[in-house]
């Protein structure tokens, strides 16, 4: 029976979090932080020796974090044909017990946030309230996948009609699914990308960033110390042309979930069209060219608060970012000023310091593309503000936050995954056509609107073809359960992660038909 969500509902809380407000939370914790800076880490593929090479900080290419032994190959076929073997056992456990151990994997990772904070911080270039936001969101992630595994595969759905016989329907995992994340939430979507094909009986192969190996390493041993065995979450570090490469094509596979670049996405598809074996699902989430309409009803206090906070937190690395704002020519001039002031206000840094409002970018590749927009910026754009960075960044990969007024988003082609700013004006009867110059750029990812004027929220939201779509806040942040996640067209394939209709997609559906 597929119970109704409310049954689980009052029994699940999303994680609580730190309070960094309160001196008695924050600084013991900043302490054990400091102690946590001399650890080693290192991340080891679940078979074979792997390939050793150093992992570094982004903020600062002299701090070695730790080792990845990256897999080979060979590692990864031994991988994919061990969770096929040991798969069976753990589809035919029961939703139930599943549950226990996702449930019992988030209480580890709450057990365990410091050293993740510490990692996140140190590995991924996120500031401390990112990192914390990073553990909630992955403690949240593994709970709902639980409560999803019990409502939906406990017991079978009996299917009434007028047959006169008893038919049934059972959901069953499908067999190894690969899990390929991205480095920008390096515990959350790896996490979540992981969680949801085992809630649903699936052997998983999880394949994290090459960036941020040392995460996933720490996620998946806490996995098997809640008692998921290791066969079926075993970690295959490396990089995507080889690990990914490999378990993208390998005949054996049962599914692939993604997240990560639109361009990654369409060479997996291509592997998945090629490769030998059945037909298998794949679901991917995938970039943006997200932007924010501001109307002339806007609270500009509002707009600029939640302009700065979905441009420039996490040094614009979220694929929920904003990368083009259109303000109503009326007000522009007012709301450009408002906002370029309050990035004056912006700590570019650091982010071991609790000051640091936008850490670094997470390597140097990622430097380079964002400095030449930068430079195309500066020849074709007007400049409004660029932020300097400080005298430390050098040692680091930094990139100024800055904010470009351009004439049209059709000179936009890609996303660009950093701290920039597009602003584009535009006349009050032109709003349909913003709208439809946004849906013309095939992403679908998240929309924001500032309007005071329910008629203009209604028209938008019935137009936009996005996947979320936030009013009169920032646009970043999406909670699991509350706010599912997901683009559509070039944005990914959903469902969404965090809703409804997620932990089933990585099932096979059985009806069983018996005559009486
Ligand atoms: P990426 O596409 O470069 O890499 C993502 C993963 O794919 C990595 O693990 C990588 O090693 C792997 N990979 C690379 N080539 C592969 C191949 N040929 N076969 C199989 N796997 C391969 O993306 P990224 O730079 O890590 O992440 C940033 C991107 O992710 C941005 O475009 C961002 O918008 C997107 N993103 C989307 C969402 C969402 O929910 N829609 C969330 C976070 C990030
Ligand atoms: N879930 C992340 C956000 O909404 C991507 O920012």
């Amino acid at each position: 029976i597929i119970l109704p969500r409310d049954v689980f509902g009052p029994h699940r809380h999303n994680s609580a979090g730190v309070d960094l407000s309160d001196p008695l939370v924050r600084e013991p914790l900043m302490e054990r932080l400091k102690a946590l800076e001399s650890r080693e880490w290192t991340a080891k593929p679940a078979l074979g020796q792997g390939e050793a090479k150093p992992v570094t900080s982004p903020f600062d290419n002299r701090i070695r974090v730790g080792t990845v032994f990256e897999a080979t190959a060979a590692d990864v076929d031994a991988m994919v044909r061990a969770g096929h073997d040991a798969q069976e056992t753990w589809d035919a456990l029961g939703g139930e017990a599943r549950a226990r151990l996702l449930d019992r994997t988030a209480d580890l990772y709450e057990e365990h946030r410091e050293e993740f904070f510490s990692l996140c911080i140190r590995e991924a270039g996120k500031t401390l309230v990112d990192a914390v936001l990073e553990v909630r969101e992955a403690v949240d992630f593994l709970r709902f996948y639980a409560s999803e595994a019990r409502r939906q595969f406990t017991q079978p759905l009996p299917l009434p009609g007028p047959t006169g016989e008893h038919n049934e329907l059972r959901l069953h995992g499908r067999g190894v699914f690969a899990c390929i994340s991205p480095w920008n939430f390096p515990l959350a979507i790896f996490t979540g990308l992981v969680a949801a094909p085992l809630a649903a009986g699936n052997a998983v192969i999880a394949k994290p960033a090459g960036q941020t190996p040392l995460i996933g390493a720490l996620a998946v041993d806490l996995m098997h110390c809640a008692g998921i065995s290791k066969a079926i979450a075993q970690l295959a570090p490396g990089s995507g042309r080889v690990v990914g490469g490999t378990l993208t094509a390998h005949p054996l596979l049962a599914g692939v979930v993604f997240t990560g670049s639109t361009g990654t996405a369409r060479t997996i598809n291509r592997t998945l069209a090629e490769r030998d074996g059945p037909i298998i699902p794949f679901v991917a989430e995938t970039g943006g060219q997200n932007a924010m309409i501001v109307d002339s009803s806007a609270l500009p206090e509002q707009v600029t608060r939640d302009v700065l906070s979905s441009a420039f937190q996490s040094a614009g690395q979220r694929c929920s970012a904003l990368r083009v704002l259109f303000v109503q020519e009326d007000v522009a001039d007012g709301m450009i000023e408002m906002i370029a002031g309050g990035m004056q206000a912006l700590t570019v840094g650091d982010p071991r310091e609790l000051t640091t409002d936008a850490g670094p970018v997470i390597d140097e590749a990622a430097k380079k593309a964002l400095d030449d927009h930068l430079d195309w910026l500066d020849a074709n754009a007007k400049k409004i503000a660029r932020i300097e960075l400080p005298e430390s960044a050098k040692h680091g990969s930094f990139v100024s936050p800055a904010m470009y007024e351009i004439q049209s988003l059709n000179q936009l082609n890609d996303e660009n995954f950093g701290p920039i700013l597009h602003v584009v004006r535009f006349a009050a009867e032109d709003l349909p056509k913003v709208v439809d110059a946004i849906n013309a750029t095939g992403f679908g990812l998240t929309l924001g609107l500032q309007s005071r004027i329910d008629t203009v929220r209604d028209f938008v939201q019935r137009r936009a073809r996005v996947g979320n779509f936030y009013v009169n806040r920032n646009q970043i942040g999406a909670v699991v359960e509350s706010q599912p996640f997901g683009g559509e067209g070039l944005s990914g394939t959903g469902p969404k992660a965090g809703g409804p209709h997620y932990v089933a997609r990585f099932a096979t559906e059985r009806v069983t038909c018996i005559d009486t």
